[in-house]
């Protein structure tokens, strides 16, 4: 963990937040790489979810609601962690911390960081939402939530998609976009993080097909994971149990990865019933309802949701993508990512500096810059830079050697066979498409 979290700061991919001013916890920023990744990730969600699906569309709502939306979702009440506080040193943990020795409220229990015994508070819920005002006036009737998941949005405009869609149930609503929660352990690099972005989809279903539903986006959603190379021996699904179910779920599962920090949850599947709908329809007073146009009947729909963090989805990608190995008595670091998801797609390098290379390779630069995204470097030996590119996770290294300039033939190296083939600079483009296909 702690090479790709090294690796990640070294080739830019992700940064702390604020880091001039000694960070900000559990915040994060995403570098040059780290964007074009991330990027990736997202449009190949958006690409297989709502482009490639006659009955999915995107929505993209916004981040501030309407306060009443928290309370209808029982956000308000139920989002919560139990914390005690050290009367002491003042810090404040979660209640179910292993570090505290003994009971917290009890004068046998021992704070873990100041080491007093009977300190600790009894447990006290904490909302996890982040609170701000609008307008002006910072009182009670002017506070809002930065929302803790995009959900909420979907469900709120659910007649407004179905009807300016003319969509029919079974349909979907997908949104991509952040998401703000008040974590009290976040850690683990970016995998429990403050701010982070989630793709969630809302499917409505008719009540009694929900079962259904649920089986089919759980095996899909993992046979994605697959598509995108994550290693299967490392993914499972984990179905939660009564105590772990969220306070708006008949069922869910987790599809989980095998972090170097253990298996933990990255995407879930929730049969979130007709919870959501019907509280939005009791607290806006509004019919959020569907009629069936051959039966007639009108029922509130059911909810199959698939909800995935786009910054798991990233640490799964790093981690599963990292290798290191012996090349020529060297270790050699490779990011082994999915080529549709490589920040840079082709390297393009003169051999030296002279002889007309880095003028054709500047040629082949600007053309293939058209079609990927391509890197360009002309500094350091080639063995360097090869090497950078194979941290970075770039699948091809196209080379402008002494041959080029005679029969317009470059090389292009794999970054995982390390073979190279030659290939002529008019067939290249077309070379490299082929082996750059989603
Ligand atoms: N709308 C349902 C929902 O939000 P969730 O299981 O709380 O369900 C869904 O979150 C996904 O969002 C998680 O599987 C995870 O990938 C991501 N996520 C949740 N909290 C996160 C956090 N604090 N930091 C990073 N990602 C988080």
């Amino acid at each position: 963990m702690e090479k790709l979290v090294s690796l990640a700061k070294r080739r830019g991919f992700v940064f702390q937040s604020s880091e001039i001013y000694g960070g900000l916890g559990s915040v994060w920023d995403y570098g040059p790489l780290g964007v074009e990744l991330k990027k990736n990730l997202i449009e190949r969600w958006w690409r297989s979810v709502v482009q490639e699906r006659e009955d999915i569309e995107g929505v993209e709502s916004a981040i501030l609601m309407h306060p009443k939306v928290w309370e209808a979702s029982g956000h308000v009440s139920s989002f919560t962690d139990p914390l005690v506080d050290c009367r002491q040193c003042k810090k404040r943990f979660r209640a179910d911390d292993e570090r505290i020795k003994g009971k917290p409220g009890e004068e046998s229990a021992q704070c873990p960081v100041c080491g007093s015994k009977g300190t600790l508070t009894a447990p006290r819920m904490f909302n996890l939402m982040f609170k701000t005002f609008i307008g002006p006036v910072e009182d009670a009737t002017s506070q809002v939530f930065l929302r803790p998941e995009t959900a909420q949005g979907s469900y709120v405009n659910f007649l407004n998609v179905m009807q300016a869609s003319r969509q029919k149930i079974p349909f979907g609503i997908a949104q991509v976009g952040k998401a703000f929660r008040n974590e009290i352990t976040p850690g683990n690099f970016i995998f429990r993080t403050r701010e982070f972005e989630q793709m969630e989809m809302q499917y409505f279903v008719k009540p009694g097909e929900d079962e259904e539903w649920f089986e089919y986006w759980h095996e899909e959603r993992m046979r994605w994971h697959y598509d995108l190379g994550i290693n299967p021996d490392k993914l499972r699904y984990h179905p939660h149990g009564p105590a772990e179910l969220a306070h708006y779920a008949k069922r869910a599962e987790d599809i989980q990865y095998q972090f170097p920090f253990g298996w933990q949850e990255y995407e879930g599947v929730h049969n979130r019933t007709d919870f959501d709908l019907s509280r939005h329809q009791e607290y806006s007073g509004k019919k959020l309802q569907y009629v069936d146009p051959a039966t007639k009947d009108r029922f509130t729909p059911y909810v199959v949701e698939t909800a995935l963090g786009v910054g798991r989805l990233f640490l799964v990608v790093m981690a599963d993508a990292y290798r290191e190995e012996e090349v020529e008595g060297d270790t050699r670091v490779v990011l082994g990512l999915h080529p549709s998801i490589a920040p840079v797609k082709v390297g393009i390098f003169p051999l030296v500096k002279k002889d007309g290379m880095p003028e054709l390779a500047r040629n082949i630069y600007k053309e293939l810059q058209r079609l990927f995204a391509v890197f360009y470097d002309d500094g350091g030996s080639i063995g360097r830079r090869y090497r950078r590119q194979d941290e970075a996770g770039t699948p091809f290294g196209v080379t402008v050697d002494g041959q080029s300039m005679t029969d317009d033939t470059v090389t292009v190296r794999d970054r995982d066979t390390l073979k190279q083939e030659r290939v002529s600079v008019d067939q290249l483009a077309t070379y490299l498409t082929e082996r750059l296909r989603p």
